[in-house]
């Protein structure tokens, strides 16, 4: 083992709290975050007839296209209609603040108050050597409920996934992103003692296998293809895969974390888009008694060119990698990034820009942690003080030296320490809330 330690991102105190940075802006983006809690409709698969609704599965997000043929933003109102979740209101935002969070969080609270375990189950989809900043969001969302609650956390790499739905990969290039990726996953902190990160291609046997089969057995050819919208030439694997993003959700899938127990539930952190796998695994756990998984969901961090669609690592344009250079940044941020801004100097210091739909001042509204900061840019901008160019460079400043700090951090992860995350042979205690109940 290297002389890895765990510690925060960005810069985070040695407290084991995460820095103000982290928490207060993924705080804050929980404002526009969901709770899914029932099951709904399945996705409806892109329809020519509707080209104008807005779309969003696990492979595409697209928001809709207006009568007057405008993109537009994701509505996430909608979305918490077409998936029944409910939206994380005003009220329950305050009590995620951490000490009121402990009390509130529904079912898992709950638990919690009792002393009664649960634990965390989040992951990734390998499809490169390097995640986006995007991807950073559920994650350092992870990294702060872990800080919170000390909790188990399980990640799952589907190198399987990422083999099957893209054809142009092969199965040992996704096995070797999944390295690379748990590169960057460790770089954000988490607890070496309480986090197990699995590639499926590495782990799948045995108890969680067995999982995998038994929620497979519970879910019909047609369900899968509705919820997906998969057709008939879709290879076997995929009408099959969410069987295995299912089975991280109960406990006896991880016999050394949990040995036979199957009651201990979890909480999923991640992005809407992921939501569609676990209306299936909520169906499916009824069926097979085990416990409902809860879900929080995060906003979209935005791509480059606007808010209508999820930032994606298949189109490199609309993305901002953890890999990239200060001058990468800068030269995406002002050639690709969508302004909100008017086309003269002279109109938008007479209307002001749109912060609604302007990328630098989403991004801004993610990361920055000094919330009179972003409301005064935010006033400035609207007003049309502040320009476009000046709103941009603020953002690159800001992402730029997000993005130093993880690059520093990433460089000292080494090949053991992905050894020690990822040992399924270790035991890992799944009690929780030591450090919690003892501060
Ligand atoms: P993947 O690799 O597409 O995405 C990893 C996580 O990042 C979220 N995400 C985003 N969040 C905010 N803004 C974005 N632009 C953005 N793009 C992606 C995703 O919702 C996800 O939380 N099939 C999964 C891997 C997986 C998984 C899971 C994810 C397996 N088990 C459990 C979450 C929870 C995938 O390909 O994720």
């Amino acid at each position: 083992m290297s002389n890895y330690q765990p510690t925060t991102v960005p810069d985070g105190p040695t407290d084991g709290s995460v820095t103000p940075a982290t928490v207060e802006s993924v705080t804050q983006s929980l404002a526009d975050a969901q709770i899914s809690e029932s099951s709904a409709s399945a996705i409806k698969p892109a329809d020519p007839s509707q080209a104008y609704e807005q779309l969003v599965t696990p492979w595409d997000v697209q928001g809709s296209i207006s009568a007057d043929g405008k993109q537009l933003a994701i509505d996430y109102d909608k979305l918490v209609d077409q998936f029944g979740t409910r939206r994380v209101d005003t009220t329950l935002l305050e009590r995620l603040i951490p000490r009121c969070f402990l009390r509130e969080f529904d079912k898992i609270l709950d638990r919690y108050e009792q002393g009664k375990p649960f634990f965390l189950y989040t992951g990734r989809g390998p499809s490169s050597d390097s995640m986006h900043i995007g991807h950073m969001i559920p994650f350092l969302f992870t990294k702060w409920l872990q800080d919170v609650f000390d909790v188990p956390l399980v990640v799952q790499l589907t190198d399987d996934e990422k083999f099957l739905f893209k054809h142009e990969l092969k199965a040992e290039q996704t096995q070797q992103f999944s390295r690379s990726n748990a590169k960057d996953i460790i770089a954000m902190g988490f607890d070496v003692n309480k986090t197990f990160i699995f590639s499926d291609f590495e782990y799948v046997g045995g108890p969680f296998y067995r999982n995998v089969v038994k929620i497979s057995r519970q879910i019909s050819y047609n369900q899968s293809k509705a919820t997906f919208g998969f057709n008939d030439s879709d290879n076997i694997g995929k009408i099959h895969f969410c069987a295995v993003q299912a089975a991280p959700s109960f406990s006896n899938s991880f016999p050394h974390i949990f040995g036979e127990v199957s009651n201990i539930p979890c909480l999923i952190p991640c992005a809407i888009d992921q939501d569609p796998y676990f209306r299936l695994t909520r169906d499916v756990a009824q069926k097979l008694k085990y416990p409902k998984p809860s879900l929080i969901h995060s906003r979209f961090f935005p791509a480059l060119q606007g808010p209508q669609t999820k930032m994606s690592a298949s189109d490199a344009n609309s993305s901002i990698f953890m890999t990239d250079t200060p001058n990468q940044i800068k030269n995406k941020i002002n050639k690709h990034g969508f302004s909100g801004g008017r086309e003269t100097e002279e109109e938008h210091r007479k209307y002001g820009g749109d912060t609604e739909v302007d990328v630098a001042y989403q991004y801004l509204s993610f990361f920055l942690d000094d919330d009179e900061e972003l409301a005064k840019i935010g006033e400035d901008y609207r007003a049309g003080h502040l320009l476009t160019g000046q709103l941009k460079a603020r953002c690159i400043q800001m992402l730029q030296e997000f993005v130093r700090v993880f690059q520093e951090r990433r460089a000292k992860v080494t090949d053991e320490d992905v050894n020690m995350f990822m040992d399924a042979s270790r035991k890992i205690d799944p009690n929780f809330g030591k450090r919690s109940q003892t501060s």
